[in-house]
């Protein structure tokens, strides 16, 4: 019973068979059972905002654990109510709901538009539309939303009220909403089919159908919220405000929490008894949430986010210059970036692991940087340097020729596709391409 693999063998085989385990973390890096440091751009998939046993992390658990672990939502729970204030406080949002990840976040979303409509009388206003390339969660309300074949395949039966149109096609969506439609859901940015931002204007004419057509706006910001992007949330970078946001991931700074917020009047629907969680906004839970707002609240955090975002963008457009015929393009926003490869990306991660770095993929050819949002420049440094060597000794000699004429263009692309599918002509694309952040 010694190696890893035996130790798991009780674990169902969903997550393959990981074969690196680590024991202590500090700041932005692992250490695993063999002693080795690994520099953590992974963050455990976008959740530990704050690195690893961030002081003020521990400090604000050890408190909370010789208090009180739980009670549950019979009773008040101060915690939550404080960590309630502050998401209305600092977001569009006037009500919480609170859950234990970004999957029941999403399911309360969609119980939150369906009631919405229920409670005004409009019980056939029951359909809810999502994007191509989507990712909700696994639980079969999110599946079903997402309509990912490679998740859903053996696990759904019928549509369970669910539309879906192509991403960034503004007709499609236009063609797809009927009476029965209530709400739309999408991430402001895409993390598993690569990272993609949604544009500004792609996004403003969505909510613009939503007034037309009585629907509500949705953004799943599992992944890109809590500071993430560079703002709380992304949609605040974005400028389209929606009705309701899932959150979670990054709230517990690596406790798990979630949450959906919404405003007053949608929320009122949800009237006592209609929804619920044992564990939502438990006060250890809500403890950690509460030490990670208030520090990434805390003046200048964002600011200091953003900085050192455009000087990770930065470096990774040095290196796509560099290796054109190897990279594809960069996208992303605060610490939420996706580097495009021309083929399949597992080759990258693996060589990364073997020099100690920790990479996730978003679909098949893209590898993901999630860093703490707190990550230090000359950490940023070692990720970037680590990569290069990975590029240079991936073997894939075919597209290892130097070649700084053939400049990254992958997001002009991405831009020029939309304008071709919405009939828009976006003058100021080359700004946008500019300002990554
Ligand atoms: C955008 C998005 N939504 C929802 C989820 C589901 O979150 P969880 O795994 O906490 O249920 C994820 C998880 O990766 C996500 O990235």
């Amino acid at each position: 019973m010694n190696s890893s693999s035996q130790k798991i063998s009780g674990v169902m085989r969903n997550y393959g068979d990981p074969k690196l385990e680590f024991v202590f973390g500090k700041g932005s890096y692992l250490t695993s059972t063999a002693g080795e440091s690994y520099l953590d751009f992974t963050t455990g998939i976008a959740v530990n905002s704050l690195g690893h046993c961030h002081p003020k992390l521990i400090a604000a658990l050890q408190d909370q654990s010789e208090r009180l672990w739980h009670s549950s939502n019979l009773y008040r729970i101060s915690q939550a109510e404080t960590l309630a204030q502050k998401l209305i406080a600092n977001t569009f949002a006037d009500r919480v709901f609170f859950c234990n990840s970004g999957t029941e976040a999403i399911e309360a979303g969609i119980k939150i538009i369906r009631r919405y409509f229920y409670s005004k009388g409009h019980e056939q206003k029951n359909r809810i539309i999502s994007l191509t390339s989507a990712f909700h969660g696994r639980t079969l309300g999110a599946l079903a939303l997402a309509n990912n074949p490679s998740q859903t395949q053996g696990f759904l039966h019928g549509d369970g009220g669910f539309d879906q149109v192509e991403y960034g096609n503004v007709n499609d969506l236009k063609n797809k909403i009927n009476d029965m439609t209530a709400g739309i859901v999408i991430e402001p940015i895409q993390g598993e089919g690569g990272i993609r931002v949604a544009m500004k204007e792609y996004l403003a004419e969505i909510k613009d159908l939503c007034k037309i057509n009585n629907l509500l706006l949705f953004f799943d910001e599992v992944q890109s919220g809590v500071g993430r992007s560079g703002s709380l949330y992304a949609y605040q970078e974005l400028g389209t405000q929606p009705d309701l946001l899932a959150t979670a991931k990054g709230l517990g700074g690596g406790v798990p929490i979630g949450a959906c917020i919404a405003t007053e009047n949608i929320a009122a629907a949800m009237t006592p008894g209609t929804h619920g969680s044992t564990f939502g906004g438990n006060p250890l839970a809500a403890a950690a949430a509460n030490a990670v707002l208030d520090e990434i609240l805390s003046p200048n955090f964002l600011n200091d986010v953003k900085k050192r975002s455009q000087y990770l963008f930065a470096k990774l457009e040095t290196l796509l210059r560099q290796y054109p015929k190897l990279l594809r393009d960069v996208d992303g926003m605060g610490f939420m970036i996706g580097l495009g490869f021309h083929k399949d990306a597992s080759d990258i991660v693996k060589l990364a692991e073997e020099k100690k770095l920790l990479l996730v993929k978003a679909g098949r050819n893209y590898i993901r940087l999630l860093p703490p949002l707190n990550i230090s420049v000359s950490e940023i440094d070692e990720a970037v340097e680590i990569i290069e060597c990975c590029l240079q000794d991936s073997g894939w000699s075919d597209f290892l020729i130097k070649d700084a004429s053939a400049a990254k263009n992958g997001l002009q692309e991405k831009r020029n596709a939309y304008a071709k599918i919405s009939g828009k002509k976006l003058f100021f694309s080359l700004f946008f391409f500019a300002l990554p952040c």
